[in-house]
């Protein structure tokens, strides 16, 4: 029984995973305090954390109808992230883990992204294309055995993530915070080709697998304002649905240009983004066209959570990796190279 706990930006999560299956899977989300600001307010989520944090854990235990005497691990984020936010996960875990006298294991936040597919689909073909799209990160991956091997990476984000480009752009068109899922909503009634917004890094040679989104947010950006400085009315509606359909675009032709480049069967897609409508519906048509099987997480596994982050401890525990010393610290810019975020050692006997 693996309790994960999740904090790095404005969700507090724990889940409870055992044998790659889900238990339990509880969310506090502090989103309704930063909305007024546009953008989640650092210290604002720190100190949501702390408050939610027992109650989730309580919840996810009710929910498995467990107590923590019966937890035999205790996985946490700790990077990347908000800085704060890490601290109060980390602390919280720690303090778990010592009372009960179970492993800690410090997971890497983009890798419990990747393994909250496991959680509804099993375990992950070796190897796999990983595409991964959250607020602040977009890479295309080759992943073989999550937690036993380096992590490759094809192509990450130059500038702006796609997510970020969503939440952005929501903001200039006057949508709600948070924007991918306003922008989402509001395209439901848009079209996609009304307004021809660029393909960035579709075809360039330097970055094949790259991923700029900048660039798109500044022509969405203009492109409303030019309409508002001409006393024009125009539709956020069409707005949405063109800069969903670009981003749409651009993730899916790169992925499945990778699956085709490294002979690969099999593209999961993962994080907040993946809840995109268009991402995910164009992600079915382009794998069915090119026969490869695509992977993603149900909705409420795509975004933040903790049992993402209990999947992966789940996993080290299973594949014998060493836990992490009481003295683990937080690592808010963490690259993404291995799935614990300390050093696993040789992995020793394997727990059946
Ligand atoms: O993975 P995630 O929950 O948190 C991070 O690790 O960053 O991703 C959050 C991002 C935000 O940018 C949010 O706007 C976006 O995912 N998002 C969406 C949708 N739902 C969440 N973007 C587009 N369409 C959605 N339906
Ligand atoms: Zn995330």
């Amino acid at each position: 029984m693996v309790l994960g706990i999740e904090s790095s930006c404005d969700e507090t999560g724990a889940g409870i995973v055992s044998g790659g299956r889900l238990l339990a899977h509880a969310v506090a989300s502090s989103m309704d305090d930063h909305a007024r600001f546009g953008g989640v307010v650092p210290e604002i989520a720190a100190r949501a954390h702390l408050q939610a944090f027992n109650p989730v854990v309580r919840e996810a235990l009710d929910q498995a109808g467990l107590r923590m005497k019966d937890i035999d691990a205790v996985a946490v984020t700790t990077g990347p992230g908000l800085s704060g936010a890490l601290q109060v996960g980390l602390s919280g875990a720690k303090t778990l883990a010592y009372a009960a006298g179970v492993p800690l294991y410090g997971v890497h936040h983009l890798a419990g992204h990747v393994a909250a597919d496991t959680l509804e689909h099993g375990p992950l073909p070796n190897p796999c294309i990983v595409l991964i799209v959250s607020g602040g990160h977009t890479s295309l991956l080759l992943v073989r055995d999550l937690v036993r091997d380096p992590i490759l990476h094809l192509g990450d984000t130059i500038d702006d993530a796609a997510g970020e480009c969503f939440d952005k752009v929501a903001r200039v068109l006057g949508l709600p915070y948070p924007g991918g899922p306003a922008i989402d909503r509001a395209a439901r009634t848009g079209s996609p080709c009304a307004v021809a917004f660029p393909r960035p890094l579709l075809g360039s040679k330097e970055h094949p697998y790259g991923f700029s989104f900048s660039g798109l947010k500044t022509a969405a950006a203009r492109w409303a304002e030019q309409h508002r400085r001409n006393g024009e009315g125009f539709s956020v509606a069409d707005g949405a649905a063109s800069l969903q359909e670009a981003v749409a675009d651009v993730l899916t032709h790169k992925a499945l240009a990778a699956c085709r480049q490294y002979e690969v069967r099999t593209l999961v897609v993962v994080g907040g983004v993946a809840a995109n409508s268009r991402v995910r519906a164009l992600s079915e048509e382009r794998c069915a066209a090119a026969g490869v099987e695509l992977r993603v997480p149900p909705m409420t596994l795509c975004t933040d959570n903790g049992a993402m982050i209990a999947a992966v401890g789940d996993l080290l525990v299973r594949s014998g990796s060493a836990p992490a010393q009481l003295d683990l610290s937080i690592d808010p810019s963490a690259p993404l190279e291995y799935a614990a975020l300390h050093p696993v050692g040789r992995p020793v006997a394997k727990i059946a």
